[in-house]
């Protein structure tokens, strides 16, 4: 078990919060009135979608599925599981997913593929709080995100490692 002493701390509370209002008034100018659905990808996009949301002018709905593409190491395994991916009909609505970070990229090219294959949305984005792109193995690009990072195992705001560390209100590394 990894020691919160251990830590080091790559985004502390504020910073994170000022890119999160950042994000807020560019989707703001972006959508102006138009109503927006969130898809929050649990568990680890929780924090993320909840403080974004308080930010948002539009009229916002919020959905939630969950899906595991790590295990309980710390490297992507590639392949996504949906655990529950139930959604409502999402056929001409203005569609946003919220992810926590994006590294392989694999999650975000199930979940776009997913959702283009189901429904005909009016517009699908994709957002994610962290972008590692020097991870990436297939071709997909945050449509929003608010902070990079590189190679590095991170925990804390919605990250976990081995189920824990997810309610630190700062992001850390090992
Ligand atoms: P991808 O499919 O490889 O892009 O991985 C995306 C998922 O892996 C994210 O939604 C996270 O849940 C998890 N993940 C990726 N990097 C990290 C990390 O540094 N710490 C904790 N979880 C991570
Ligand atoms: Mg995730």
């Amino acid at each position: 078990m990894i020691k919160e002493s251990d830590l080091k701390i790559l985004f502390r509370e504020d910073e994170i919060q000022a890119s999160i209002a950042k994000l807020g008034e560019k989707i703001n100018s972006d959508y102006g009135e138009e109503d927006l659905h969130l898809i929050c990808v649990l568990k680890g996009a929780v924090m993320f979608m909840t403080d974004l949301s308080k930010h948002l002018k539009m009229p916002v709905n919020m959905e939630f599925i969950r899906l595991s593409s790590y295990g309980s190491g710390f490297t992507s395994s590639g392949k996504v599981h949906a655990v529950d991916i139930s959604l409502p009909d999402l056929n001409g609505k203005n569609v946003l997913i919220v992810e926590d970070i994006i590294d392989t990229g694999h999650t975000a090219k199930f979940l776009v593929d997913f959702i283009n294959h189901n429904f005909k949305a009016k517009s699908l984005k994709f957002c994610s709080l962290l972008d590692k792109k020097i991870k990436r193995e297939v071709e997909i690009d945050a449509d929003y995100h608010c902070l990079d990072v590189d190679d590095k195992f991170l925990v804390g705001f919605g990250l976990d490692y081995d189920g824990f560390y997810r309610n630190l209100p700062y992001i850390g590394y090992i």
